[in-house]
């Protein structure tokens, strides 16, 4: 691995790398899939389950995946490709890296078009088209986005350029400066929303929706899911954390790192549900709607807020900015590897790609109109890709690099690595890893596909 991109790469201080990573982390996963996910998951015995999945399996992955980025300092597919030059691991190993490199890469035509909508509400916010609206009114202003197809193009590819442009300057620059600002910012407001929508909207229901649970409710399609959007939320299985370790500083602890981005990332999701289910029980929104159901909501609340105009600004701004803040981390891991391996310039190199995922995302945001067509088992082009991204991809890619890390990569070389004089947490992530995570994730995985 070159030195020069040591030296330049690292974060340029050690808080930097949990801030980044967990501007990677909160996203639309934590603001617009989590409540509809939860909503159509029947609530408290899948927070339940989400949490467990968090501490079991999401972050001793996060940790691996982080571990094995600081540990060799370079991108992952190089990393694999060093390790069997030196006979450490077999070459086929490979096929991790660049599996992980499709499912970002995948992930993000989709994540492009809904990080569009939440463009064009910043656009309605600002134009205040939300003061006063009706619930009908703003189920109609959803619909009429997505019967609007060349409204989405503009603001996905407005979204694409903007990730195309940060992504291609070096991710260690272009990120610190978003991030240091956004995530505090972002859980000021969320925290001042959520108090709002719990007083004026129905919050017995909510509490009893989001932290009541009886054992008939977990069901096996529920811990399919909450693994699903444990792995999908913290942003693992992507090679994207992997690249963020690349550049961490020996200085900090990988668990305690990793430990405060989990947490970040379940507050701002537990924030999200506070602020959304108060308005959807006290307006009788259909919990289960699906992708709807944030985008419907949202518009409601800043309806009636004092200066709703200004806070509905600022919320969608930070929100697109959250977005924009994961979605570099998707197209990372192959920038990375372009300008590594073939010295292309990170620009251009996130040009290519970003030509490509926007081309994808157009037939994304098509299937929500004009090919709304079910293509293969009844789903449409943007289903598809989200079930083969979260169902397959992302489970796949985790089980495989947690067992590279945890039964090929000498031990010896994760515990140089991980055993500091502030941490000791090796034995409890080693351990955790090798005989809950990787058994956990193999069994819902297969048995989900089998009843798939
Ligand atoms: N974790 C991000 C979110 O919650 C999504 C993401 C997925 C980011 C994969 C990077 C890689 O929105």
């Amino acid at each position: 691995m070159p030195e020069s991109r040591c030296l330049q790469g690292i974060w340029s201080s050690p808080w930097i790398f949990i801030f980044a990573a967990s501007g990677s982390a909160v996203g639309l996963g934590n603001i617009w899939r989590f409540p509809y996910v939860l909503g159509q998951n029947g609530g408290g015995a899948f927070l339940l389950v989400y949490c467990l999945c968090l501490l079991l399996v999401g972050l001793p992955v996060l940790v691996a995946e982080v571990a094995l980025g600081r540990t060799v300092r370079s991108n992952p597919i190089d990393t694999v490709n060093d390790l069997s030059e030196r006979r450490i691991v077999h070459k086929a190993w490979v096929i991790v890296p660049w599996l992980a490199g499709i499912s970002g890469f995948l992930i993000l035509t989709f994540y492009s078009v809904i990080a569009g909508w939440s463009i064009a509400y910043l656009e309605r916010a600002l134009s205040g088209q939300f003061k006063d609206i009706s619930q009908l009114g703003a189920e109609a202003m959803f619909e009429g986005l997505l019967a609007n197809p060349t409204e989405m193009l503009l603001w996905h590819s407005v979204f694409m350029v903007l990730v195309v442009l940060t992504v291609g300057q070096s991710v260690t620059r272009g990120l610190s400066a978003l991030v240091r600002i956004l995530l505090p910012a972002l859980i000021l407001i969320l925290v001042g929303l959520a108090a709002y929508s719990i007083s004026i909207g129905n919050m017995t229901k909510t509490l009893e929706f989001m932290f009541a649970w009886s054992w008939q409710d977990i069901t096996f399609d529920v811990v399919l899911a909450a693994v699903g959007m444990a792995l999908f939320s913290l942003s693992v299985g992507m090679g994207a954390m992997f690249s963020y370790g690349a550049y961490m500083s020996k200085r900090m602890s990988i668990t305690r790192a990793c430990g405060i981005v989990v947490g970040v990332d379940l507050l701002v999701a537990l924030l999200a549900g506070l602020l959304i289910f108060p308005l959807v029980f006290s307006f009788q929104i259909d919990v289960e709607a699906g992708p709807s159901l944030t985008f419907v909501s949202l518009p409601i609340i800043f309806g009636g807020v004092p200066a709703g105009q200004v806070v509905a600004g600022v919320f969608f701004a930070l929100l697109v900015i959250a977005a924009l803040t994961s979605a570099i981390s998707m197209l990372e891991l192959f920038v990375a590897w372009l300008h590594e391996k073939f010295y292309i310039a990170r620009l251009k190199a996130a040009l290519l790609l970003g030509i490509v995922v926007w081309f994808i995302g157009i037939a994304v945001l098509l299937s929500f109109n004009h090919w709304d067509n079910k293509i293969v088992f009844d789903l449409n082009f943007f289903e598809l890709l989200d079930e083969i991204t979260s169902m397959i991809l992302l489970p796949v890619v985790a089980i495989l690099l947690s067992v590279l890390v945890a039964w090929f990569i000498p031990r010896t070389m994760l515990q140089n690595e991980m055993i500091t004089k502030q941490s000791n947490h090796f034995e409890w992530w080693y351990r955790t890893l090798k005989y809950i995570s990787i058994p956990a994730m193999v069994v819902i995985t297969l048995a989900g596909w089998i009843g798939a």
